[in-house]
């Protein structure tokens, strides 16, 4: 057993917190928005030069080159596409609020970034989409927390093979969990409900949103393990939320997972 640090307070812990950076989350509510085109994108992005490179590196990178010819803004916005280019914003914009580029943060942004690619077709309509979206990049934010707050108790949590605790060890050691802190820094960063309700609920679903993000969470987190996927003791739940079609479900998230986890590796 770990010997337990203070608890986490919450309240001292969560004020401290910085507020996101207003000209990314500006650009990233440009991006919800459907009628949003590219040049209006463009026009934003070239005013941040860091995002711009790393928009132009990711679109250059062998997985998106197809010709000899380096891409330029305009031409690598249309490559990625705008759903990659909000995954980066986004990601940006809350790694610059933490300050934290360590490699228990990036791999965490990896796992994110995973989920929210996955989740992308998922959506009923435009509304849902961009929901299940921004929770599945948000729905760790509480790690993140930990990352930041306190790394030195937080990283000794992760096994030899560098896998996340999980919120029993949180709970045992700071007797609060990931769950919990990204709750309250979601209502602090004013993000809707329905993203706050993913974060909080995302182990322990209490709608679609949630089932849909912890079933792809799960899911992932055991093909990063290189593990057979056991869910059918979640059956009953995910049946629940999602119908008997979760099943099906599974084998998109197993085929995405594989044909994206280069695009991923290409995003650091
Ligand atoms: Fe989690
Ligand atoms: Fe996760």
């Amino acid at each position: 057993m770990i010997s337990a640090p203070a608890p986490f307070y919450i309240e001292s812990n969560i004020e401290s917190i910085p507020t996101l950076e207003s000209s990314k989350m500006k650009l990233f509510h440009i991006l919800q928005n459907e009628n949003t085109n590219v040049e209006q994108v463009e026009k934003v992005i070239s005013t941040d030069p860091a995002m711009a490179a790393k928009i132009i590196r990711l679109a250059n990178s062998p997985f998106y080159r197809h010709c000899q010819q380096p891409l330029g803004m305009h031409q690598s916005l249309l490559t990625i596409g705008l759903d990659m280019v909000k995954c980066i914003v986004l990601s940006m914009a809350v790694m610059e609020s933490f300050n934290s580029s360590s490699k228990r943060a990036v791999h965490l942004w990896k796992h994110s970034y995973a989920v929210a690619l996955m989740v992308l077709s998922m959506g009923l309509d435009k509304q849902e989409k961009e929901t299940l979206f921004t929770g599945a990049l948000l729905h760790d934010l509480g790690r993140m927390v930990f990352l930041y707050k306190v790394p030195s108790a937080y990283i000794p949590l992760f096994d030899f093979e560098g896998n996340r605790p999980d919120i029993g060890l949180e709970q045992d050691v700071f007797q609060t969990d990931h769950t919990i802190i990204g709750e309250a820094v979601a209502k602090k960063w004013h993000f809707p409900d329905e993203i706050i309700g993913i974060i909080k609920n995302h182990h322990m679903p209490n709608n679609r949103a949630s089932a849909l993000i912890f079933l792809i969470n799960t899911v992932i987190n055991e093909l990063e393990k290189d593990q057979p996927c056991e869910i059918d003791q979640y059956s009953r739940m995910l049946t629940g939320f999602l119908g008997k079609s979760y099943k099906d479900l599974v084998n998109t998230i197993i085929h995405r997972y594989k044909t994206n986890t280069v695009i991923i590796e290409n995003m650091f």
